[in-house]
Parts: C-alpha cells; sequence; structure tokens
C-alpha cells in the first residue's frame, strides 16, 4: 500500500471510531430521556448546550481546530441527541413489556448495567439490595422500584447479580419463591460448582439460565458484546430475554458448565494473572517515560482495581485456575534466558496463535 492508501485506511477506521462514538453518545441520550421523561423534565436544556458549545470553543483552540467547524458539528451532534431523546419507541418495540424483572444485587454495577437495559426496553424493573438505604438511592437514581426479596414470588424473571460467592444462595433462596414457569437467571463470572448445583438444586417448575456477560458493566449499549449461556431449562420467558438481548446487538454463546471454566481460565484467569504480575514486577518504575502500550497496560490495570472482587473471586473459584497459574508461572520461567532459537520459535508460535485468534469475535 502506497503512503496514500496508507493515510485513507487509517482515515477510514477514524471515521468508523467516530461513528461508534456517536451511537454511544445516542444510546446515553436515549437514556437520559427516558430518566427525563419519567422525572418530568423538560428534554432540551439550553443552558447545558451554551456551557458543551464553550467547551468545545476552547478545546478546539487548544488542538488547533477552526472552533468555526466543530461547533457546527456539535450542533448536528445536538440534534441527534435530541431526536434519541425524544425517541418514543412503538409499543411493538417495547420487547419486555407486561414483563416485572426482580433484580437481585441490583444496587451494585452488574444489576444496575441490567436495570438500564431492561427499562429501556420496556419492562418493569424492581431492586434488592441488603443496604435498604443503598436500595432506596439507587432505585430513584434509576427510576425504578425498591423492593423485597420475597418480590421473587410475583416476578417472571429474576436476575441474580450478586457477588459470586452468595450467588449459589441467593439463586435457591429466590427460586424456592418463583412461581411456576418464571426465569432465574445469574451473572456469576465462575460455573462450576455454583451454576450446576443451582441447577440441581431449584425447583424443575423454573427456567434457569447462567449467564455470564463478558464485558465490564461501564459499557453503553449491548451492540458487539459476547454473553456466555449456560442453558440448564429453557422456555418462553428465556426466548423472550434472548430475542431482547441479541436485538439489542449483543451475541449470546451457548457453552456447557466445563467449557464455559475451562475457556474462562485462560481469557480471565491466565489474562487477569499475567496483568496483576505484570503491575507488581513493575514496583522500581515511577511512571515517566510513558508509551501508549504502557499507558493502556495502566488503564486496564486500574479497571481490574475497580473490579477487585470479581476479579480475585474469579482467581479463588475457577477450578482450573490453580493449574493455569502454575502453567503460566513455569511459561514465564523458560523464557528467563532468551537465546536464538528460542526467540525465533516463539515469534512463529505467536504469529500463527494471533492469526487463530483473530478469527473468531
Ligand atoms: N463486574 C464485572 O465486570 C462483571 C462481569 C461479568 C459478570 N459479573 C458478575 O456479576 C455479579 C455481580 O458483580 P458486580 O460487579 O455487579 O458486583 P457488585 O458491584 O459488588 O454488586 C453486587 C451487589 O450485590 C448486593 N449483594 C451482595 N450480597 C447480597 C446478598 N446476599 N443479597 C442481596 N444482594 C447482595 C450488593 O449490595 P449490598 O451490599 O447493599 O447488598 C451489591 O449491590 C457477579 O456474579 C459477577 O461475577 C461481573
Amino acid at each position: 500500500m502506497d503512503e496514500i492508501g496508507r493515510i485513507r485506511a487509517r482515515i477510514d477506521a477514524i471515521d468508523q471510531d467516530i461513528l461508534q462514538l456517536l451511537k454511544t453518545r445516542y444510546e446515553n441520550a436515549k437514556i437520559l430521556g427516558q430518566l427525563k421523561r419519567r422525572r418530568g423534565l423538560a428534554t432540551r436544556d439550553r443552558q447545558r448546550e451554551r456551557d458543551i458549545l464553550a467547551k468545545i470553543q476552547r478545546a478546539s483552540e487548544k488542538l488547533d481546530l477552526n472552533p468555526r467547524y466543530s461547533l457546527q458539528i456539535f450542533h448536528k451532534i445536538f440534534n441527534l441527541s435530541l431526536e434519541a431523546q425524544r425517541e418514543k419507541r412503538k409499543p411493538s418495540f417495547h420487547k419486555l413489556r407486561n414483563k416485572e424483572i426482580l433484580i437481585i444485587g441490583g444496587t451494585g454495577a452488574m444489576g444496575q448495567f441490567f436495570s438500564r437495559f431492561i427499562t429501556a426496553n420496556g419492562g418493569t424493573v424492581t431492586i434488592v439490595g441488603r443496604d435498604q438505604r443503598r436500595t432506596l438511592k439507587t432505585a430513584e437514581d434509576l427510576a425504578v422500584k425498591p423492593g423485597r426479596l420475597l418480590d421473587a414470588a410475583s416476578s417472571d424473571i429474576v436476575i441474580v447479580a450478586v457477588p459470586m460467592k452468595s450467588t449459589r444462595q441467593v439463586c435457591i433462596r429466590a427460586a424456592n419463591r418463583m412461581r411456576s414457569g418464571a426465569l432465574l437467571i445469574d451473572l456469576c463470572s465462575v460455573k462450576s460448582g455454583i451454576a450446576d448445583i443451582i441447577a440441581v438444586q431449584t425447583p424443575s417448575r423454573i427456567e434457569y439460565v447462567s449467564l455470564h456477560p463478558l464485558f465490564a458493566p461501564d459499557i453503553d449499549h449491548l451492540d458487539g458484546q459476547n454473553i456466555a449461556a449456560v442453558s440448564y431449562r429453557t422456555g418462553p420467558q428465556w426466548d423472550r430475554l434472548s430475542r431482547t438481548l441479541t436485538g439489542s446487538g449483543a451475541r449470546i454463546i451457548k457453552m456447557t458448565c466445563d467449557y464455559h471454566d475451562r475457556t474462562m481460565a485462560l481469557v480471565q484467569v491466565a489474562h487477569h494473572y499475567a496483568l496483576l504480575s505484570l503491575g507488581n514486577s513493575l514496583k522500581g518504575w515511577s511512571g515517566d517515560l510513558k508509551t501508549n502500550s504502557i499507558k493502556r497496560t495502566i488503564a486496564t490495570v486500574r479497571s481490574l482495581l475497580g473490579n477487585w472482587d470479581t476479579i480475585i473471586g474469579i482467581q479463588q473459584l475457577n477450578p482450573y485456575a490453580r493449574q493455569t497459574r502454575r502453567e503460566f508461572a513455569k511459561m514465564t520461567k523458560s523464557m528467563v534466558e532468551l537465546r536464538g532459537p528460542q526467540v525465533n520459535r516463539m515469534r512463529r508460535d505467536l504469529a500463527s496463535l494471533v492469526q487463530k485468534w483473530s478469527r473468531k469475535p
């Protein structure tokens, strides 16, 4: 590819990034619109628009971009946001309409994400946490109902989004109250010893699917996201929920409990372990002379710290974790002396691995 072709390819990639950011902004504006409607607030806030434009003007000048054009672009972006905020979907788009959904652990990160997703799809959400004040405050912020575990009895779907160590017990308690044909979902990052036990210790009259969202809860929409699913008992409620998830762009990947944990022992256990080891091995570094690559690593380690209980829970509860860490340590030890033939073999192996990994979404 010549230089012009290379730069054009880069510009094409930047255009796609801009579109992705616009989609993210649009989805946030849609949720904002729903919250404003429920609180009786006006869609348009001209003072906020003026504040944003002032910031854009200053930032453009700093970046040596002509503010005349960036301000015009932002006026168009405001139009897109207004359209998103005003979007009143036809009832047929409300895929979860008439569905009562209880989210246990609804005050936590994943619980709040699912609360927003379900509300956006027309479902009626009730959230529960152990801390009553936090439950009331979160319910008010999300414009959903605060509730109790007892509400499992009147729910069509119960989503359990509590820490891994409590998932089994909370699922079994909720399931015993659920009515025939209702759906129980957990979001646990480890399945063996949790989902397989829940499946046998919960009544066969209810549907049960164990999901693992393969993303952090700080995303804005499900488009392009993967969700692992171990389905134990499926029926109409799961059909409706899974269609809602895939209709929003998520990819549901069905698998067994054991396949999930074996794969996650590499995708999560080895990956997080490598990052935690790397972070600790950099203790002697002051933080200067940063490369882009290390900036990305710092951001990833920061996000692991923000999710500490889940990260450590995976290391402790995945039945293949210890073996994976052992093999990882053995492999890094074997790399201490980097000699000619070993280096060449490693490069070849890695190149074919990268090719293999890149084939799947
Ligand atoms: N975070 C992630 O990136 C991620 C990704 C994929 C899957 N997951 C899975 O999602 C689940 C939740 O993770 P999270 O990150 O959202 O955790 P989190 O932010 O710590 O939230 C957990 C919530 O559960 C509530 N809770 C704790 N014990 C409870 C109990 N016994 N009964 C009722 N509520 C209880 C907590 O509120 P109170 O303390 O007030 O009760 C809290 O709101 C875990 O199974 C995790 O494996 C997380």
